[in-house]
C-alpha cells in the first residue's frame, strides 16, 4: 500500500476577524514548530481577507495555507472573484474547490468545478475537490453513483496525487454533529479510489480526507479507518486545543 501522509485541513468558512485568526493561525504554527516531527500535515483555510496577514504570521512554520474557493479565471473583469494567481501571492499552496456550501449556495456544478481546478493546479496549487452525497440521496441508495459522478466530473485531465486531494463530506453530517460510521466511510473511500483508478495513474497515492463533524472525540477512529489520509474540518479547527487533538490523533 502507498504511503499517505495525512492531512488534518482547517476549513474556517465565514469565521475570523484578523485578531482571532492571526492568534489560532500563531498557536497552531507555534505548536507544529515545537511538536517537531509528527505524522500530519496541518493546514488552514481562512477566510479571503486573511490570507495575507495569516500568511506572513506563519510563513516560517509548516503550517499550510490554503484558499476557501477560486475562480477559473486568472486576471480580468470578474468582480467580487478571487484567482488562484492572488491565492499564491498570498502564500497559499492548497485551495478548498466544489464545497458543498459552494455547491448549494452558489450553484456550483462539476463543470464549474473542475475548471476551477485546473487553473489552480495550473498555478501550483494542490486542489482539495469535495465530493459527498445529501441524506435523501444516501436514503436512496445513490450515495455511490452521486460521488462517483463528482469524482468523474469534478477532475480535470492530468490530475494526479501531487495535485489533487478528495475530500469526502457527506451533506448530512457538515456542522450536524452526526458522522458516518466507520465502515460507511471505509466503503467510500475504498469506492472513490476505485474510481480514481479509472482516471488517475497514481490513485493508491492519492489523499482522500473525510470531512463532517470531525472532532477530538472521534478523530482518532475516523482516522485510523482504511483509505482515510486525512480529515477536513469546520467547526472544530476554530478551536486550537481541538484542531491540534485531531492532527495528533493521528498515527
Ligand atoms: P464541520 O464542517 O466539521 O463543521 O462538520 C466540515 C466542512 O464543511 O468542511
Amino acid at each position: 500500500m502507498a504511503e499517505r501522509r495525512k492531512l488534518i485541513a482547517g476549513n474556517w468558512k465565514m469565521n475570523g476577524l484578523k485578531a482571532d485568526g492571526l492568534e489560532l493561525a500563531s498557536d497552531l504554527a507555534g505548536r507544529l514548530k515545537g511538536a517537531g516531527a509528527v505524522a500530519f500535515d496541518m493546514l488552514v483555510c481562512p477566510p479571503f481577507p486573511l490570507l495575507f496577514p495569516v500568511g506572513e504570521a506563519i510563513a516560517d512554520s509548516p503550517l499550510a495555507l490554503g484558499g476557501q474557493d477560486c475562480a477559473a479565471k486568472l486576471s480580468g473583469a470578474h468582480t467580487g472573484d478571487i484567482s488562484p494567481q492572488m491565492l499564491k501571492d498570498a502564500g497559499c499552496g492548497f485551495v478548498i474547490l466544489g464545497h458543498s456550501e459552494r455547491r448549494q449556495d452558489h450553484g456550483e456544478t462539476d463543470a464549474v468545478v473542475k475548471a476551477k481546478a485546473e487553473a489552480a493546479i495550473g498555478q501550483g496549487l494542490v486542489a482539495i475537490v469535495c465530493v459527498g452525497e445529501t441524506e435523501a440521496q444516501r436514503e436512496a441508495g445513490q450515495a455511490d453513483a452521486v460521488v462517483g459522478a463528482q469524482v468523474a466530473g469534478s477532475l480535470p485531465a492530468g490530475a494526479n496525487a501531487a495535485t489533487v486531494v478528495i475530500a469526502y463530506e457527506p451533506v448530512w453530517a457538515i456542522g450536524t454533529g452526526k458522522t458516518a460510521t466507520p465502515a460507511d466511510v471505509a466503503a467510500m473511500h475504498g469506492f472513490i479510489r476505485a474510481e480514481l483508478a479509472k482516471v488517475l495513474g497514481d490513485a493508491d497515492k492519492v489523499r482522500i480526507l473525510y470531512g463532517g463533524s470531525v472532532k477530538p472525540g472521534n478523530a482518532a477512529e475516523l482516522m485510523a479507518t482504511a483509505d482515510v489520509d486525512g480529515a477536513l474540518v469546520g467547526g472544530a479547527s476554530l478551536k486550537a486545543d481541538d484542531f491540534w487533538a485531531i492532527g495528533t490523533s493521528c498515527r
